[in-house]
């Protein structure tokens, strides 16, 4: 991956010839000590800051629609009017410049003022919002609304005992002791204090009264809402298997699961990961850096071949075991001892650390005990609001109708559980907005990023185009000639430009 940019390019304030520029292109230069972008669209310039604000992502490297810039890293997408992070996974605005045009060139001027507050209606909005869920939808859901200028009551329940962090960072560099602890939290814990955000944590919905519009907590304790948003996100299958329960064995969803496998790995020298999937893959890669031998136990015949098919799956499987990794495929565990796992076929791993990595199942279950129409997931129309007017739900549980696929779907992924609960708010706030994101997720093995856009949960046609081997390709799924979804490795140009036709190609259909 490239890393951010520094501030080496031309200075911006000293004019660019406007023809260095082509009608629709981007150059990286600087203002001060600040890397600047500057977007040429045809016969407008806009400059912002060049360095995204999620990871730190080099936008020059991304692409601009009409008015908006996208991350490359990331699809993090920024307006360049204002600088505003109008889509996850980046929640934090870019700094925005005026710009003159002058004798042929182009000069970036003043820094503009942050972005004035937004007001709402008081008519228009709802007295109170509650949100279940303290994780990804949950969070932006809460940080849009202020964002919106909801000044109602805003209360997110969350029963787990740390604020909102970055979960995919939980397998990746925190797991990996390449991330400070800073990192982690999606804000300081000032944040919400300061934006009037009543987060309770250890705070466990118990039920929904959609009666009387309450939601009742495990202490009986009553919250009222005029709106709610279910955003419960998804829990780790645990493998019924004898010894599932010993102490080194551990699934990973929070913060204290993955301190608990930090803790572990300090003194294991032998790790087991049961499953071969992202999350599974990740922790490998991350206890690989931290010394320990690991082994990988799974039924597939090849790690992630049903989301990524045989080719890419194949390289990974390459990519994990030149960093040393053992995979033990075609193969399932029959129980785990103290200090082995013993598997079906009789043969058995020593290990003193077991991460089973074996899928997550959707949290309906409140959902379900209120009366709202569940199917595989929590219901929602394109609004995202359930079958209960009023009450929205969004992330690893909401099925909603993709108009991508033209199918209703359900994922699990950060960047969509993060958009969707952006219009989720909108929507509570009263306006209508489908949620027509394409989906995409990233994954992260030692130094390769994998970029995925759309969904195919099957295709009838591969087509790889570039070398899957030199880590450059882009690897297209197509059911009856249409593209369906797109991997890609190191081409993240490809990526966004796959994301813009498939939102364009929804948008017409
Ligand atoms: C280790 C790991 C790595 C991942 N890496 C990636 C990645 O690289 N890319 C990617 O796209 N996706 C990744 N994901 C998936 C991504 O994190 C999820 O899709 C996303 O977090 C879903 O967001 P959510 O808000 O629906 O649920 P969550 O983020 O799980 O949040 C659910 C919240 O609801 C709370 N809750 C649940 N039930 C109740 C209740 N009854 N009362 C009160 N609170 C409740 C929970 O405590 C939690 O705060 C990863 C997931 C994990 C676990
Ligand atoms: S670094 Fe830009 S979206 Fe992640």
């Amino acid at each position: 991956m490239s890393s951010a940019p520094s501030a080496s390019g031309p200075d911006l304030s000293q004019g660019i010839a406007i023809d260095e520029l082509p009608p629709q292109g981007m150059l990286l230069g600087r203002i001060g000590d600040e890397p600047v972008l500057l977007v040429r669209r045809i016969e407008r310039f806009f400059a912002v800051g060049a360095t995204c604000t999620h990871y730190s992502g080099p936008l020059v490297e991304g692409i601009a629609g009409d008015a908006t810039v996208r991350c490359p890293w990331h699809h993090a997408c920024f307006s360049l009017e204002t600088g505003e992070a109008v889509r996850a996974p980046a929640l934090s605005p870019l700094p925005c410049w005026s710009v003159e045009q002058r004798d042929g060139k182009v000069f970036v001027r003043d820094r503009k003022p942050g972005a004035l507050a937004k007001t709402l209606a008081a008519s228009a909005a709802p007295r109170s919002i509650v949100i279940v869920g303290g994780g990804a939808a949950g969070f932006a859901a809460a940080e849009r609304l202020r964002r919106e200028g909801f000044e109602g009551r805003l209360v997110m329940l969350s029963n787990d005992e740390a604020p909102p962090v970055d979960r995919p960072n939980l397998s990746k560099d925190y797991l990996a002791g390449n991330a400070p602890e800073d990192w982690m939290p999606l804000r300081p814990e000032s944040f919400y204090a300061e934006h009037g955000i009543e987060l309770r944590l250890n705070a466990n919905v118990a039920r929904i009264d959609v009666a009387s519009r309450e939601v009742v907590l495990d202490d009986r304790s009553r919250v009222p809402y005029e709106r709610l948003l279910l955003a419960t996100g998804a829990e780790p299958v645990r493998l019924p298997l004898p010894g599932m329960e010993l102490p080194h064995v551990h699934t990973l969803r929070t913060l204290r699961d993955c301190r608990a496998i930090i803790s572990q790995a300090a003194t294991a020298r032998r790790a087991v990961v049961l499953g071969a999937s992202f999350i599974g893959l990740e922790v490998a890669a991350s206890l690989r850096a931290r010394g320990l031998e690991v082994h990988v136990v799974a039924p597939d015949k090849r790690p992630m071949e049903r989301i990524l098919g045989a080719q890419l799956g194949d390289f990974v499987r390459g990519l994990h075991e030149e960093h040393g990794v053992v995979f033990h495929l075609e193969s399932t565990p029959a129980s785990i001892e103290e200090r082995r796992v013993r598997l079906q076929s009789g043969a058995t791993i020593d290990a003193d650390l077991v991460v089973a990595g074996v899928g997550v199942r959707p949290r309906t279950a409140l959902a379900e005990s209120a009366g709202l129409a569940i199917d595989r997931g929590v219901l929602v129309d394109a609004y995202l609001e359930t079958s209960v007017p009023g009450v929205f739900a969004a992330g690893d549980i909401a099925r909603w109708p993709d108009r991508h696929t033209g199918e209703p779907i359900r994922v699990e992924h950060w960047v969509v559980a993060e958009r969707q609960g952006q219009t989720a708010a909108l929507n509570m706030l009263g306006r209508r907005e489908a949620f027509d994101a394409v989906p995409f997720f990233w994954s992260q093995h030692y130094d390769v990023p994998i970029n995925y856009v759309g969904h195919a949960p099957a295709w009838d046609e591969l087509a790889i185009d570039g070398d899957i081997a030199g880590r450059d390709c882009a690897v297209r799924y197509k059911r009856n000639g249409r593209v369906l979804a797109v991997a890609t490795i190191y081409r993240d140009v490809e990526s966004l430009t796959a994301e813009l036709q498939m939102e364009k190609a929804a948008a017409n259909a």
